[in-house]
């Protein structure tokens, strides 16, 4: 079976403090994962080492950076590089999130050059792809979401791109409560699917996990894993409640 995620985007939040209470919380609550299911916290870049430790002993809850930077090093001060997280043994990366794109004016190019630098350095890249509201408004949201796939994953080979983990999340649907509804979620998914099938063969495209987010909750989250195409999620706001978190890993499939 292909790879089914809880992956917490914490974001800008929590002190070292509360980070600390919060995985206690959650890893806490011992819920077992199967060979197939993975929890993965992506956290700031000072969380690193803490939350890298707080989950090596548990099986298949792992760590990732939120961000790396698009060169391989040099003078960008403030900046993070993909060798640095190897040098940590980080091994996962959020990629592209879309308040980086908006924020940080990343595009898709900057974004292939992440890519590959995470591959690399040995970490797998959660690349995040979704369309604001006004394409979705105008019903473009397909070519829009398979250019992100071209122009910043394309360029891979095979052999790369069916280790890389896709995350689907609708701008709109992102820390407003607005959901997309599992009948959107499904399409889209296996739009980006079979997009991934058509450069690289079902076999490849069937191993890609691609996570839903946008306002993921404990209590919409089993109906959306429950999609065929859809393998977990990406959750932003509920990652930062002990008790929804934990809900949303045990609606994995
Ligand atoms: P949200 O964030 O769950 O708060 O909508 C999701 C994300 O941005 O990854």
């Amino acid at each position: 079976m292909r790879k089914q995620i809880a992956a917490a985007n914490w974001k800008m939040n929590c002190t070292f403090q509360q980070g600390e209470k919060l995985l206690d919380e959650i890893l806490g609550a011992e819920i077992p994962l199967a060979d197939h299911q993975l929890t993965i916290f992506a956290v700031p870049f000072p969380y690193l080492l803490m939350t890298r430790s707080e989950v090596e002993e548990e099986w298949n809850y792992n760590v990732a950076a939120q961000n790396c930077h698009h060169k391989k090093s040099g003078a960008y001060t403030g900046e993070v590089s993909a060798e640095m997280l190897h040098s940590m043994n980080i091994r996962y990366c959020v990629v592209g999130h879309s308040e980086r794109r908006e924020y940080n004016q990343e595009t898709n190019a900057m974004l292939a050059d992440k890519v590959n630098l995470c591959f690399e350095n040995f970490i797998t890249p959660i690349f995040c792809c979704g369309e604001p509201l006004n394409i979705r408004e105008a019903g473009t949201q397909n070519d829009f979401v398979s250019a992100q796939l071209k122009e910043s994953l394309f360029h891979l080979g095979a052999d790369k791109i069916k280790t890389i983990i896709i995350a689907y999340e609708p701008i709109w649907a992102i820390g407003t409560g607005k959901t997309a509804t599992t009948e959107q979620a499904q399409e889209i998914h296996q739009y980006l699917r079979s997009v991934l099938a058509a450069q690289y063969g079902d076999v490849v495209a069937n191993e890609i996990p691609i996570l839903y987010g946008g306002s993921v909750k404990a209590n919409n989250a089993k109906e959306l894993f429950s999609c065929p195409d859809v393998d977990g999620g990406l959750v932003g706001g509920a990652s930062l409640v002990a008790a929804e978190f934990i809900e949303i890993i045990k609606a994995l499939k």
